[in-house]
């Protein structure tokens, strides 16, 4: 990024890969599905593409009009747009910090799921408990996150992004092709009388039965929450890629590629695996399996296609760690360059203490399935660990946050007008004004607010 940013990006294409790159990841294959499953599959989905067609595109273009508008990454921008609103620059720092130290347990996850398909433990891995057992134990977990961390890390110190992002050209497509097949595959299977096309039908058509006030906003809740994570927003990393698109491109035809592009390859995720688990499991495991449905479900069905399923879950895991590099290397590079502005102090230096303060973060978030094991019932009825706490924190609470104080700074202070003049720069027209002004103004305010106070427990 910090060599993207004397040049700035050199074509529309080159911004939206690097964009996609940060915005697909594990929260679109790992995150998406499990939230899908706990909120009731096709409810949670509904809820989620209206949310992504008013508050994504809302935040995303804030974020990314910010960024060109000032060029300047997010710790300066806000400043810029007004000194008190300062404060929030710092704000948008610390939610990468905290996702940084989960994203390496589970890219650790991913790694060691990688290492099962090569050693022959496939079909053991298709038991129901050799995901708990893994997490559960000491070494295991601590080892693979770190080396994924010193990948992740590596990469930023070296200040290679660029090359990273090339390879993620051949690797995207490459996942998206193989998701479908998977999802096929998915389909056709069955089992104790359970069809995957019954699960299929528990994913994309809404039931609203029994449906409490209270269940209702824990889905929105934790919709939201996806939404900021997925699209990598409210939290400064998309204003800082907004800082470097040229003034000549249409900022709101890249935008809607993005979201297209991410909301896309959450929904075929979804539906490779929620079908499946059906399948597997039935509903009860739909809702009791948490952040370990993806790790639980595909080996099962993996191991349901003999061995080529061997040669496609290696294949498909190391897809995974590449698209789960992407975006951790833009989180981690958005911690560097921040440290980097302020401080003044080398790329390699600052590297290597992120590098340091991650792997502290992230051993303890490793322990959390051990050593610090407890159990406490999150505002959001989910069981949770030092993981899920970090996870809540981060996009229940604090994104929430940035949020309403971004739509308040931007809808009131600098109005709308200020975001919409950025769009038009190019000579575009911003065919999305009004929903936008709306948005922006009214709704996000108060819908984050009712939202933050969910989360904090107040109702
Ligand atoms: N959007 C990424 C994903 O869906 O996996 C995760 C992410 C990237 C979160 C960058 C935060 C961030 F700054």
């Amino acid at each position: 990024m910090q060599q993207l940013k004397k040049g700035g990006f050199t074509s529309s294409i080159g911004f939206i890969l690097s964009a996609a790159g940060s915005a697909v990841g594990l929260g679109n294959i790992w995150r998406f599905p499990y939230l899908a499953a706990k909120g009731g599959g096709g409810l949670f989905l509904l809820i989620y593409i209206i949310l992504s067609l008013t508050f994504g595109f809302t935040l995303l273009t804030t974020d990314l009009a910010i960024g060109r508008r000032t060029g300047k990454s997010s710790l300066q921008a806000f400043g810029e747009i007004s000194k008190k609103w300062k404060f929030v620059g710092p704000l948008t720092f610390i939610v990468p910090a905290i996702i940084l130290t989960y994203y390496c347990a589970i890219g650790g996850w991913v790694l060691k799921y990688i290492t099962v398909y090569f050693t022959g433990a496939s079909a053991e891995a298709a038991h129901p408990d050799y995901f708990g057992n893994f997490i559960s134990s000491y070494a295991g977990p601590i080892v693979m996150m770190l080396i994924y961390l010193s990948i992740t890390a590596f990469i930023v110190y070296k200040g290679v992004e660029k090359g990273v992002e090339k390879f993620s050209k051949i690797v995207m497509p490459g996942l998206i092709i193989m998701i479908v097949g998977i999802c096929i595959f998915t389909m056709t299977l069955s089992h104790d009388g359970r069809s995957a096309i019954d699960g299929l039908k528990i994913y994309i058509v809404p039931n609203f039965e029994g449906l409490t006030f209270k269940k209702f906003m824990t889905i929105l809740l934790d919709a939201t929450g996806q939404l900021f994570y997925s699209l990598s927003i409210a939290m400064g990393i998309m204003i800082t890629y907004g800082s470097y698109v040229s003034k000549q491109d249409n900022l709101s035809k890249s935008i809607t590629r993005i979201e297209v592009f991410d909301t896309g390859v959450a929904f075929l995720a979804g539906l490779m695996v929620i079908p499946a688990v059906y399948v597997f499991n039935g509903t009860e495991g739909l809702e009791a399996n948490g952040p370990g449905l993806m790790f639980k479900a595909l080996p099962q069905i993996f191991n349901q296609m003999g061995v080529v399923g061997i040669i496609l879950g290696a294949i498909f895991f190391i897809m995974v760690a590449f698209a789960a590099l992407t975006s951790s290397v833009s989180i981690m590079e958005t911690i560097v360059a921040s440290i980097m502005e302020k401080t003044g102090k080398s790329r390699k230096q600052v590297s290597l203490w992120v590098g340091i303060f991650a792997a502290i973060g992230a051993v303890i978030v490793c322990l959390g399935y051990n050593l610090f094991m407890f159990n406490i019932t999150l505002p959001n009825g989910a069981q949770a660990q030092i993981l899920d706490i970090a996870d809540y924190v981060s996009n229940s609470v604090l994104m929430p946050l940035i949020a309403i104080l971004t739509s308040v700074l931007i809808g009131w202070v600098a109005k709308p007008k200020w975001i919409i003049e950025e769009l038009e720069v190019s000579g575009h027209k911003f065919k999305k004004k009004m929903l936008y002004t709306v948005v922006v103004k009214y709704v996000a305010p108060v819908m984050m607010t009712i939202l933050l106070l969910q989360a904090l427990g107040v109702f």
